[in-house]
């Protein structure tokens, strides 16, 4: 199957299977015409709702419930879910990006549903359905101020994806605190893939900047202005977790002193 019609199929798939699965052979010989996506097509009951303040997450001092720690988990499903389909958004939008970045997507976005899964399997060990609880829009807000792939980058690596090098632990952490061992084991799985997903965009970053730009400057610049550079971090900054991302120390003292 070519890069591109799974990238289609997983946009305009109304059933999670088709969101969930690839082919076995993918091959990139037609990107064909860059494609701006505006929403994705959602299975039946798993539409965007509108987000609220009451639908912030519950606090940490509430994870001792499990249906707390549910509700967290779904959310980061949907959170996962959103990563599949920005990807895909991605392969369709940047069809003239060097061959190995486009690889690099692919590879990410098969992580993404893989992570999709299981969340999709914890949740329904704690009787939970994943689409039984809302989800939300989220980044595909700032989707359509992506126009290259250094934007992208920015955007979903080097920001969302950065900031799980701090959420996933912080919440792995929170979920062991409450004796839930098999939840804080999947963030740590979470936590692992996130390292390379982020040094993906950090590599493509240095390869497509202005080589005399310092590199947090490109990203800085590169970020859409609704987007705040402090959304790369989570409730706890944990400036290792850059390090084994591949982070320089410039950027993420730059971080570090971000508010
Ligand atoms: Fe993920
Ligand atoms: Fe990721």
């Amino acid at each position: 199957m070519e890069i591109r019609d799974w990238a289609l199929q997983i946009l305009s798939a109304d059933r999670l299977e088709d969101k969930l699965s690839c082919p076995e052979v993918l091959t990139d010989l037609c990107p064909g015409p860059a494609i701006f996506w505006k929403e994705p097509a959602r299975p039946p009951g798993m539409g965007f709702e509108k987000h609220t303040r009451r639908d912030k997450l519950p606090p940490a001092s509430e994870m001792h419930n499990p249906d707390k720690r549910a509700v967290c988990l779904h959310r980061f499903a949907g959170h996962e879910l959103l990563a599949v389909e920005i990807m895909a958004y991605a392969l369709l939008a940047f069809p003239e990006a060097p061959p190995h970045f486009r690889k690099g997507v692919v590879h990410t976005l098969k992580e993404e549903q893989e992570h999709v899964r299981r969340y999709q399997k914890r949740l329904l060990e704690m009787g939970v359905q994943f689409g039984d609880l809302p989800l939300y829009r989220h980044f595909w807000a700032y989707i359509p101020h992506l126009k290259t792939p250094l934007q992208y980058i920015s955007t979903l690596s080097l920001t969302f994806e950065m900031a799980n090098l701090d959420f996933a632990p912080f919440y792995g952490a929170v979920f062991a605190e409450n004796g839930d061992t098999l939840s804080c084991q999947l963030m740590e799985g979470i936590f692992k893939d996130e390292i390379q997903h982020v040094s993906f965009g950090y590599r493509w970053l240095k390869n497509l900047k202005n080589p005399l730009d310092p590199n947090w400057k490109t990203w800085k610049e590169s970020l859409p202005s609704i987007v705040n550079p402090s959304r790369a971090k989570g409730p706890v900054f944990y400036p290792n977790h850059r390090l084994l991302a591949g982070l320089d120390q410039e950027w993420i003292a730059y971080l570090k002193n971000l508010s």
